[in-house]
């Protein structure tokens, strides 16, 4: 069902435990703030994901193939599809994301780079569907979905996402996205929970975001960032805790929040290999071939009907 925006956070927020969906940090705030925590020496999936494409370039090069149409879903600043297409030289490029003007900007980059490429922007929230121009080619498709993104969505929901990236190519199309495998809780947990303090800025500036969105009053000092490993669910779990009791207010509603109560804001699923693979088998891509690097935190995965 879809839900107003307003709706969809006040709905969250009067949940018992309350929650707030991870789409609502990426405010331009919570963007930057988010490019500095690929930046940490804690957070390793992003240069991780990096180093692996660089080591494997020819191996993924040669899997992929020329010529593609390259889809990036939540594209951001177009970073890694630069790398890619160096790698594979893509005839078209199609990048989504919910951001239009920052995606504009670096599809323009794209561009720049690559006069041959046809590189289009398409601004849209990738989780409610993609619907591609009907010029963009059928055939040749590659879906780029890297950054482990995947994992902020509950199995299920990833699920349903790995089918609509099926539909969204032909049997001669393939899927290229990044997932992050479980390790060590420590580095885990470290990972989200920095000595700097920027991923509890990022945590904490989705109530600054929530504030302009619903107009609600929320005090973010009052709000402590927890972060932590849930093994049974195999997820890193980010909540925000109520340091005080205190009562949020928004225009038509509000509710108490007593001192240790949290909000829930993030699930960052760690996936092992198998069961990923066996995840892909079920939304429709059968055939799948996997580069990790050699610590096994992290998996660079080519998939194919
Ligand atoms: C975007 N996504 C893959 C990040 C992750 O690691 O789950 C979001 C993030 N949250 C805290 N740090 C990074």
């Amino acid at each position: 069902m879809l839900m107003p925006r307003h709706t969809d956070i006040t709905h969250g927020l009067t949940q018992r435990p309350a929650r707030i969906s991870p789409k609502y940090f990426y405010d331009q705030q919570g963007s930057q703030l988010f490019e500095a925590i690929t930046r940490l020496p804690e957070y390793y999936p992003t240069r991780t994901e990096t180093a692996l494409m660089q080591a494997h370039a020819h191996s993924i090069a040669g899997v992929v193939g020329p010529g593609r149409t390259l889809i990036e879903l939540g594209a951001g600043n177009c970073q890694k599809a630069r790398t890619l297409c160096r790698l594979v030289q893509p005839a078209c490029f199609v990048g989504v994301d919910i951001s239009a003007d920052f995606l504009e900007q670096a599809v323009q980059g794209l561009r720049d780079e690559f006069p041959a490429l046809d590189a289009r922007a398409l601004a849209g929230d990738m989780t409610l569907g993609v619907a591609l121009p009907e010029d963009i080619p059928r055939t040749g498709r590659l879906v780029f979905y890297p950054g482990s993104s995947i994992g902020n969505f509950d199995p299920p929901h990833a699920l349903g996402l790995l089918a609509h990236m099926r539909e969204l190519i032909d049997d001669d199309g393939g899927l290229l996205i990044g997932i992050d495998l479980p390790k060590d809780v420590a580095v885990l947990e470290a990972a989200y929970d920095d000595a700097a303090g920027v991923t509890a800025a990022f945590n904490r500036n989705v109530l600054t975001h929530v504030n302009r969105l619903i107009g609600s009053d929320f005090d973010v000092d009052q709000w402590q960032h927890r972060a932590f490993f849930n093994h049974q669910e195999s997820r890193i779990e980010m909540h925000l805790e109520a340091v005080a009791d205190s009562h949020v207010r928004w225009p038509g509603g509000g509710r108490r929040f007593e001192q240790g109560e949290r909000i829930h804001t993030e699930n960052s699923y760690k996936y092992p290999l198998s069961v990923f693979t066996a995840m892909l088998a079920r939304a429709g891509f059968a055939q799948a071939q996997a580069w990790t690097d050699e610590r096994g935190w992290f998996a660079v995965v080519h998939a194919r009907p």
